[in-house]
């Protein structure tokens, strides 16, 4: 390790999240007003404590392929005057209990920031610039005005949209082509823009690196929008439907491979316009996302807040998570944005009971030690690691890891997962250009049974303890046993200068 072997600045947006209008992410996760830990805005109290806990400076709001169908005037205004609509995207009756100004609210309460997303399915240009002056222009127009009239006095002044959602996948209301989207999404940017010049956008990727039209979606959508936005989008997921671990640990090399090829694409198209601008990365979806989806496929359609994707993850599905965490950080340089997706009860870290208690996920942990400890300057770290053969991806590196500088404090965090399904591994760190650094604590994520889980009944079956034993030589050199299928998170703090 060297602190001039400097990837990048990690952005702070790396540890985002996402709230949709899904399942019951927004009906009994944030919002309950029977809840006993309600608030006065009817916002459950326990799961905006854990939110809090997580740091998630900014949410994705309010999809997701919700949004390719939402009419967002339907959630603005007096409660009792919204209408009920059909989401076709999740199939389910929307209240509106919840909009725009609602969500604003508590985000604030969860000392977040707003990544608004726009109806580009359905809609188009004078929607998106209607929002924006809706939610950003201070007053004296029509839609500043009705947000005042709203009781909403000052702007929320939301800085990044994103310009649709998934918009090549036959699945979205509105499906486009990359040459319809291109054009739609550079005029809503402009006409966006417009009104509030201050904000970043974000342009729809291809929904997976699976689509057929992968990385040629990425130039033409980019060949559009380039001088316009800010942001390609990325979205994955992950699953482990044939029980084959070894397989599942090495899926974020997949994620590498597609970070790599969005970059070689944003970067074709600068050189082909000849700009000087460079297009950074918004990975505004990521997660692990399968044990939920037979379940869904049994819900019966048309009702509120149904239990839609509540996957009950696994301390296999952390690990997982945490090589997803460390491969963002790998390329901090150019991904200013990510989102864990998603926050409450859908895909998410954490889960409640309607009703009943809120409680953390497994993958809650690696995201909570990341978002914690992973601030700074993302190090480059020279690694040689054993390596074992996959049929899917080759030979890979038992060990995972990157590390982070705290540009403030000086302290220093080494994040690292190992793959082995049967021994430890016995980590050894040059640390020589760390002159004095102690260990201030090793974290350990690890249990015996890889599908073991985080209940209602049973909240604390997977959690971290402090018993790693990483410790630093005369030598300047670092050790430390990582104990099999485990997350560690080893901090180092600069010795006292008094
Ligand atoms: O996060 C759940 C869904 O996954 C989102 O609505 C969509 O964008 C993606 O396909």
């Amino acid at each position: 390790m060297d602190p001039d072997f400097r990837i990048g600045e990690v952005a702070p947006r790396l540890y985002g999240s996402f709230i949709e209008h899904i399942g019951r992410a927004v009906y009994g996760g944030i919002y309950e007003p029977e809840h006993p830990t309600a608030d006065d805005l009817g916002f459950r109290g326990d799961v905006l404590e854990l939110v809090r806990e997580l740091r998630v400076p900014i949410v994705r709001y309010p999809g997701g392929n919700f949004v390719s169908g939402y009419d967002w005037e339907d959630g603005v205004g007096p409660k009792e005057e919204r209408p009920r609509r059909l989401d076709l995207a999740w199939r389910t009756v929307e209240t509106n209990r919840v909009g725009t100004d609602e969500f604003a609210a508590w985000a604030r309460r969860a000392g977040a920031d707003v990544m608004m997303a726009v109806n580009l399915g359905t809609r188009g240009v004078d929607a998106a610039r209607n929002l924006v002056e809706y939610c950003n222009h201070p007053s004296g127009s029509r839609y500043s005005d009705l947000r005042r009239a709203h009781g909403v006095e000052r702007p929320h002044g939301f800085k990044v949209w994103c310009l649709g959602n998934e918009m090549d996948g036959p699945w979205q209301i509105g499906q486009k082509t990359a040459e319809e989207y291109g054009r739609l999404a550079s005029e809503a940017a402009k006409a966006m823009k417009w009104v509030d010049p201050s904000i970043e956008l974000v342009a729809c990727g291809s929904s997976n690196s699976s689509m057929p039209t992968f990385t040629e979606w990425e130039r033409t959508v980019l060949e559009h929008t380039y001088d316009h936005v800010e942001y390609v989008s990325l979205h994955t997921y992950y699953r482990n439907p044939e029980d084959d671990l070894a397989t599942f640990l090495a899926r974020s090399l997949d994620m590498d491979e597609f970070i790599k090829a969005v970059i070689s694409t944003c970067d074709f198209v600068r050189a082909k316009k000849r700009s000087k601008k460079t297009i950074n990365l918004a990975f505004d979806e990521w997660n692990v996302w399968y044990h939920s989806l037979a379940a869904d496929r049994e819900l019966q359609p048309w009702s509120v807040a149904p239990p839609q994707g509540e996957d009950v993850y696994t301390f296999e599905d952390a690990l997982v998570v945490g090589c997803m965490l460390i491969t963002l950080l790998k390329h901090a340089d150019r991904i200013k944005i990510a989102c864990l997706a998603q926050l409450v009860n859908v895909i998410a870290p954490i889960m409640t009971q309607t009703g009943g208690p809120a409680w953390r996920q497994t993958i809650f942990w690696p995201f909570l030690h990341a978002s914690a400890y992973g601030r700074g300057t993302a190090l480059n770290l020279v690694v040689e690691s054993p390596r074992y053969d996959n049929y899917e991806f080759g030979e890979v590196p038992l060990l995972e890891t990157v590390a982070t500088l705290n540009d403030e404090d000086g302290s220093l965090t080494l994040f690292a997962v190992n793959r082995d399904q049967e021994l430890p591994l016995s980590l050894e760190g040059d640390l020589r250009s760390f002159v004095g650094y102690e260990v201030v604590e090793h974290l350990v994520l690890e249990h015996e049974n890889p599908k073991a889980t985080n209940t209602a009944e049973h909240p604390n079956s997977v959690a971290p303890h402090r018993g790693g034993d990483a410790a630093v030589l005369m030598s300047g050199e670092l050790t430390a046993l990582l104990p099999k299928l485990s997350w560690n998170v080893i901090r180092l703090s600069r010795p006292s200068t008094g």
